[in-house]
């Protein structure tokens, strides 16, 4: 069998482990691979490069992907023939199966071939961990480890200069790095998308701290909430229909509204890409390790149109058609009870 492995969307750690996991466990099934270039992108236009045993061997313990990525969605309006090109690619390249690494774009292009009998696999990624049918995906400990580390630094400058400093991460829907940032780096407040903003509370709460005798503040805030912004409100579009987050400038914003409403002074950080770079945690190395093995698996037992999910502490088939049917967001409860840790 000849299987094709791509990896689309935002990189994150774990795509390199992912890639040796499948690649591994898909020689004992026999399998040959051709690795496609830089996602949906490289079906489209035909780019491959070999990939085997010697090719994986040493990724374990990098970031990025050997594949390289892009954010290519042939079911674009506009982009009109491409699809029948990834068709014409499949047959020209002799591919059996598919394997694609990602998030929900990735995954829903694959669900959309797997309709017009293309026989995919899916294996969640997304730094982001919103996606659907999975308790998490790699990527997402790294970067929240990354984020944490930043954390911690500003925590060190604030508490020097009796600042309040507000630390902006990535996370396009949902508020999973925010949150588990913000509780591990002890933050002063968090704010995710899944929760309207309530700027006179939090300021409220910050002055609160500071009359205690607390004399600085750490915020962490998503990318992803909603705020009053004007102009950065109407930023651009990638081509999944996604507002491109960085230029809202939400760290920014909320800087200075603390400082406006609270007389404190205040200072922003936006951690943006280094949250995607660098080596991947122990725990995406088993995670990424695992799903891909078992995509492998799904391939050879010929369970197209499945992803490989983890569940508790193992990792199961689920339909790829569940997975991208909706985004998995924070409930409201589990921010709720995190308030707790916001002492005032
Ligand atoms: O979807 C993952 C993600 O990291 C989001 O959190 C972020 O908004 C986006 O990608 C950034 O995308 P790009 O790499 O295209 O700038």
């Amino acid at each position: 069998m000849r299987v094709a492995v791509l990896t689309g969307g935002g990189d994150c750690p774990g795509l390199n482990p992912a890639i040796r996991g499948a690649v591994l466990r898909g020689l004992d099934h026999g399998f040959e691979f051709i690795g496609i270039l830089e996602g949906w992108r490289g079906l489209v236009q035909g780019m491959t490069t070999p990939l085997g045993l010697e090719q994986v061997e040493e990724i374990i313990s990098q970031g990025g992907t050997m594949l390289g990525s892009s954010r290519t969605n042939p079911f674009k309006k506009g982009s009109e023939g491409d699809v029948e090109k990834v068709l014409a690619n499949i047959q020209a390249l002799e591919i059996d199966a598919i394997i694609a690494l990602g998030g929900e774009d990735t995954l829903g292009v694959a669900k959309k071939l797997c309709d017009l009998d293309v026989p995919a696999v899916g294996v969640p990624k997304t730094m982001d961990n919103d996606l659907n049918c999975t308790d998490y995906t790699f990527g997402f400990d790294s970067a929240v480890a990354v984020a944490v580390d930043a954390a911690d630094r500003l925590r060190d400058t604030a508490r020097s200069h009796r600042r309040i400093m507000v630390l902006e991460v990535m996370g396009r829907h949902a508020g999973w790095v925010a949150l588990y940032t913000g509780i591990a780096a002890g933050a002063d407040w968090i704010l995710i998308p899944e929760v309207a903003v309530d700027l006179d509370e939090m300021c409220e709460h910050l002055c609160a701290v500071r009359k205690r005798g607390k004399l600085y503040g750490l915020v962490v805030t998503s990318e992803g909430v909603e705020l009053p912004l004007g102009e950065g409100e109407h930023a651009a579009v990638d081509a999944f229909g996604h507002v491109i987050l960085k230029e809202r400038r939400v760290g920014e914003f909320l800087a200075s509204e603390i400082e406006r409403q609270t007389g404190l002074e205040t200072r922003s950080v936006t951690l943006g890409h280094v949250q995607r770079g660098g080596p991947p945690t122990v725990f995406d190395r088993v995670l990424a390790t695992r799903v891909g093995m078992l995509a492998a698996d799904l391939v050879h037992n010929r369970q197209f149109g499945m992803m490989a999910a983890l569940k508790g502490t193992e990792v199961v088939p689920v339909p790829l058609e569940a997975a991208v049917a909706t985004l998995k967001e924070v409930p409201v409860e589990m921010y709720e009870s995190v308030k707790t840790l916001f002492r005032r």
